[in-house]
């Protein structure tokens, strides 16, 4: 348990999901616009409690193969604005995957880019990852955008490669090597 967890990056701050964030969670998590391209459908109220219960205090990062969620807060008044995820592989923990979202009336603000960046720098410099990759779908224009706006390289196109709400849907891979991070400074 790491109740302490904190990263500040630019104006937000990346901590553990609260219950005083029960309000805005759920409300964003029950959107549909906010899961078309991700891997959970929208949340019911009594989802989003038991989803914040187990994540107040969770270790960050999870044991290799779980995944954790973390909170994005605006940094001036701990309003929060999303979060982002994480998870160690379970077949070589050196390697993480990542995701993030954003309350809908939160994007388009830079807010993901610069919790984008704590969270790569938690894993590089923090935690001493060797790779960093996230799975988009190529319709996801915003997040394909938020990829490449952190740096993050494109590697691959896999067709059709997860069935998500009822079809096949392809996925780019975008990923970050620790010596990308050091070189980009
Ligand atoms: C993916 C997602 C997190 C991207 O969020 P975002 O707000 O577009 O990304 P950023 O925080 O980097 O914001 C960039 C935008 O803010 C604008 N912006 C405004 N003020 C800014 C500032 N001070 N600094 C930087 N950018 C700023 C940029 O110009 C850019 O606008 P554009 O999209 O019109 O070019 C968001 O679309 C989302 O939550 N989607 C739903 C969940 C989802 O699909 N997640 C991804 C699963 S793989």
């Amino acid at each position: 348990m790491n109740t302490g967890f904190s990263i500040l990056a630019g104006r937000v701050r990346l901590r553990h999901l609260r219950p005083a964030d029960l309000p805005v969670f759920a409300a964003y998590r029950a959107d549909p616009s906010v899961c078309r391209f991700q891997g959970f459908d929208p949340f019911s109220e009594a989802q989003a409690i038991g989803f914040i219960a187990r994540h107040t205090a969770a270790d960050i990062p999870a044991a290799p193969g779980e995944w954790v969620q973390i909170a994005i807060a605006r940094s001036a008044n701990d309003e929060l604005l999303g979060d982002c995820a994480l998870h160690l592989l379970a077949h070589e923990p050196r390697i993480a995957e990542i995701g993030i979202t954003l309350a809908p009336q939160q994007q388009g603000r830079g807010y993901a880019s610069e919790a984008l960046r704590g969270l790569l720098r938690f894993c590089f410099e923090e935690l001493g990852l060797h790779r960093v990759v996230a799975l988009v779908d190529p319709r996801n224009a915003p997040s394909v955008a938020l990829m490449e706006r952190v740096g993050m390289r494109r590697e691959g196109h896999f067709r059709q490669n997860g069935w998500y709400k009822g079809e096949w849907c392809d996925e780019y891979q975008y990923a970050l090597l620790a010596a990308d991070w050091a070189a980009a400074g």
